[in-house]
Parts: C-alpha cells; structure tokens; sequence
C-alpha cells in the first residue's frame, strides 16, 4: 500500500516538475464552434469534429428518435441481447458504405485497436508498426505476446527492409491520417510490399474527411486492407468504433474480441444516430469541400511563421519545441479567444510540443485570420 502510495506521489511530482502534468478543464460547447466557460468564450481549434456533425440538428434528432424507439441502453454484450436492429443496421450501412462484409462494433476507437490486436496476434508473430502510430495501437502490440518492431515514420523502405528480415507470421500497422501530426500513411506503397503480411490501417481522422463520399484515406488511396479501423467520435462527431473486414475475420472477430464479446453493446440509439452521422457524411459534400477551403486558407495565412508544417489534411501542427513555450504559447492564445491545445511528452517526442490546431467545417476564414494573428503576436513578443 505504501509502496503504490509513494508511487503514485513520486510520478505526480515528477510530470509536474518536467511542466508535463495535464489538467481537466470542463467546458462548454466543445463540440461547437465556441466553447464557453465562466461567462467567456473562445474559438475552438482543438475539437475532432472535422465535419461539424457533433451538434448537428438531424444527429441529435436521429439519437432522440432513437431514445423513443429502442430505449436508453443496450442491456447487454453484443453476443447476449445488445445486439438490436439498430446495430445490425449501421453495420450493414457501413459495409454498403466502405466496401467490407463484415462490421464489428466497439465502444471506442481505443477498444477496436487493441482488441484487434490481442486477437491476431500469439507468439512468434511480429508486428511492424509506424513509429508514430497512436498510444492505443503501439500499447496492445507491447503487451501482446508477439514482437513489435516500429519502423521510421512513413518510411516504405525501411519497413520493407524490416519486413524482409523476418519469416514469422506479420500484421503492418498504420494509421491513415496521423493524429498529431496531420500528415497521411503512404499506404498504396504500404499494400504494394505487404507481402504475406496482413495489413491493417486506422483510420480515425480520416474517415469522413478524405476520399469520395468520405470514405477515408483508403479509399483516395485506391487500397483495402485486410483490417480497417474506422472510429466514430471524430468526423462522424459521435463515438465508438468498428472494425471492417472480411466475413471469415469477423466471425473470428466475434469469437476472440474480448473488448467485443465481454463489454456492453453501444446504446442502440447511438447506433441509430451513426447510420444518420454516416448519411450525412455521405452526402454533404459541402462539408469536406468547405475543409480543404479552410485548409488552403489556412496554409496560405501561416505559412510564413517558424513552426508552420504543411497538411493535406484538418489537422495542423504548429511546432514549438519546447514544452513549457507550448504552455506558453496555448495561454497567449486562450488570453486572446481562442482554444487549442499544448500537445507535449510523451504524446509527441521531447523537444517536439506543438500546437494541435484542427479545422472544422464550422470554421469561418475570420477565425484563421485571428489565429494567425495572435499567433504571431506571440512569437514576436516571446522571441
Ligand atoms: C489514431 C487514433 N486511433 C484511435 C483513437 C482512439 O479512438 P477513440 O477516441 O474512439 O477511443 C484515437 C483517438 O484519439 C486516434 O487518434
């Protein structure tokens, strides 16, 4: 008891004095263009809702109807009586949708990641995994019982060389649009050197953004993997998650996908909202053609400041370096009205904390000219 005490105390104190300890910070309207609290308000640049439908009217009425139809809670895992109508109709719109048989549905992004791969994987298995693959994906190969090998960031070759020294059973997995760093995987060339290797791609920021109809980076990429993950908290702007694939994997799926078979389905309701989230993803165009405007605009109005990175993607880096400039900068902003985050250790390397500005459809082009604004204010006032 002491022991986990001191512990405990120690790793506070040791985040805190690095200035890498984080804070909860309730809010209002974090789905919304402006968040609010304490009678002030802020631009938000720090939200995953890329298509604005996180309070979108025909969402929220989609999840009412479906309160009045199917009741608040699923009442049980998948495999006893969670299971309605509901959810086999979003699986059936996403397979329509992303051209898979199969759909299985999860609580979260986070529980798809790993319970797919503490299914896959067993001993003697090797997994190569982009450097800079998220906490969810890098955390269940480590504990898995097969080998994980990361391979230098959107590096073809070295993967390629990688893959070539090992002759065991191996899954290759990256993301489709890097979550910190808004760049995307070169995943035609990924397929192209697979091999026997399966592959599998998450895909949580960019479903719904990229490709035609929103049908994320594999699909602009022309590829399909054997496993797609897709999340449902980010363009969607709900939660939850799926992995698609084929019908054999699924029924696998079904069986070993402990996140799956051992937690309480999605409220139905929810499930009901997606299938609306995913028509309007599909047919609001205006939506990611709004985006990349926005995107443009804000490549053109930032490009001159140090610290810009280019994207093709609503996610924009602001590179800082140093944590507590990253704090620094992020309160300067917050003082003048707008919200953004300071990403720092250990979600980006040390020496690499950043702003994580991401642009929504609610955007206006007056908000990147505030932000550009103050953001340079402040690399002037704190050079
Ligand atoms: C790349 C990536 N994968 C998975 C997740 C986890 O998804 P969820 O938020 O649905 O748990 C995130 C969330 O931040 C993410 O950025």
């Amino acid at each position: 008891m002491q022991a986990f005490n001191q512990r405990i105390e120690q790793t506070l104190q040791t985040r805190i004095n690095q200035g890498l300890d984080r804070q909860l910070r309730c809010v209002e309207g974090g789905n919304q263009l402006m968040i609010c609290r304490d009678n002030q308000q802020w631009v938000n640049f720090a939200s995953n809702n890329y298509l604005g439908l996180a309070n979108d009217d025909k969402v929220v009425l989609a999840w009412q109807q479906g309160l009045r139809l199917f009741g608040a809670g699923s009442g049980a895992s998948p495999l006893v009586t969670g299971h309605s109508t509901a959810h086999q109709m979003l699986e059936d719109k996403l397979c329509d949708w992303l051209g898979f048989e199969r759909a299985i549905l999860f609580n979260s992004g986070f529980s798809a990641n790993q319970a797919l791969l503490f299914s896959l994987l067993e001993k003697g298995d090797v997994v190569f995994q982009d450097k800079l693959n998220h906490a969810s994906l890098i955390e269940a190969a480590m504990l898995s019982p097969a080998t994980l090998k990361r391979f230098a960031h959107n590096d073809v070759e070295d993967l390629s060389r990688k893959l070539a020294n090992v002759d065991a059973s191996s899954l290759v997995v990256t993301e489709g649009v890097f979550s910190m760093d808004g760049d995307v995987a070169p995943l035609k060339d990924i397929a192209q050197i697979q091999g026997n290797a399966l592959f599998a791609v998450d895909d949580a920021h960019g479903i719904g953004v990229l490709g035609e109809k929103g049908g994320g980076s594999c699909q602009a990429a022309g590829v399909k993997p054997n496993f797609l993950v897709v999340t449902f908290g980010k363009a969607l702007g709900i939660s939850g998650a799926a992995i698609m694939c084929d019908a054999t994997a699924g029924d696998y799926l079904t069986q070993m996908a402990r996140h799956f078979v051992y937690s309480t389905a999605m409220p139905p309701a929810q499930a009901y909202a997606l299938t609306q989230a995913i028509n309007q993803v599909q047919h609001d165009d205006w939506r990611r053609t709004k985006l990349d405007e926005l995107s443009d605009y804000y490549e053109q109005s930032m490009c001159h400041l140090p610290g810009f990175r280019s994207t093709p993607t609503a996610i924009k880096p602001f590179i800082i370096g140093d944590s507590a400039r990253a704090l620094d900068c992020a309160k300067f902003l917050s003082q003048h009205g707008i919200w953004l985050s300071a990403i720092r250790a250990p979600t980006v390397a040390r020496h690499q904390a950043r702003l994580r500005i991401t642009l929504t459809a609610l955007h206006e082009q007056s908000h990147i000219d505030q932000l550009a604004e103050h953001v340079e204010q402040w690399l002037e006032v704190s050079a």
